[in-house]
């Protein structure tokens, strides 16, 4: 028991999203190191913002060196930082903005986790879907070829598993398209989700 009471204040999440014109929602991407998730995420965060969209965008690779420093590779941690970061993410649609969050978020039950946190109704899932020869011939971080010398322990697709989403809102395949056209694929499916009933 750590003496504490949820406090509510006045200022609704209904509030905040009439103000804002749009309705609070997370986009969560997952893949492998190398996929193209935070490429994409980047692209679709710039045409949701030309659409006047308030975003806001959650990258593995940023928070790892902020609020989750100190969290490693092992199941453990990552669990650790899906969960700290599931809890931004409702955060921010409490706040009413569009999350973007680009994670590996390697397992089921971790992304379950994440689910669980923020409430199905407001999360969306986006599988990027590269396979591991592509990524691994990419390497734009030189980060597969390390794990292959076992240089980085617990490395996804190599020494850590990855499990592919068994039912994603939006599978993105990258393979010969281009980030405009795999951008694009997300945007046609996540319209229809950006805005509630109440502010259209
Ligand atoms: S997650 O598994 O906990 O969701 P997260 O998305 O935060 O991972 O971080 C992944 C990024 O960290 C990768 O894009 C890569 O640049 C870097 N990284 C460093 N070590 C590893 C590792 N062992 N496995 C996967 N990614 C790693």
């Amino acid at each position: 028991m750590n003496n504490t009471v949820f406090h509510n204040y006045n200022i609704t999440r209904q509030d905040r999203e009439q103000q804002l014109k749009q309705r609070g929602l997370v986009l969560w991407f997952t893949g492998l190191s190398g996929s193209g998730k935070s490429t994409i995420a980047n692209a679709v965060e710039q045409e949701l913002f030309k659409l006047g969209y308030k975003t806001y965008t959650l990258d593995g690779d940023n928070i790892r060196q902020g609020i989750n420093k100190g969290l490693g590779f092992t199941a453990e941690d990552r669990t650790e930082n899906l969960r700290r970061i599931a809890e931004v993410a409702k955060l921010f649609v409490d706040s009413g903005q569009i999350c973007i969050a680009a994670f590996v978020s390697p397992t089921q039950s971790d992304r379950q986790q994440v689910k669980d946190i923020i409430g199905t109704d407001d999360f969306i899932e986006i599988f990027v879907d590269t396979p591991l020869e592509i990524c691994e011939k990419r390497d734009v971080k030189g980060l597969y070829a390390k794990a292959r010398k076992g240089e980085i322990k617990n490395f996804t697709g190599i020494s850590a598993p990855y499990e592919n989403p068994e039912n994603p809102d939006v599978v993105v395949k990258t393979e010969n398209k281009s980030i405009e056209e795999s951008a694009r694929e997300v945007i046609k499916h996540i319209k229809p989700h950006l805005k509630s009933k109440n502010y259209e």
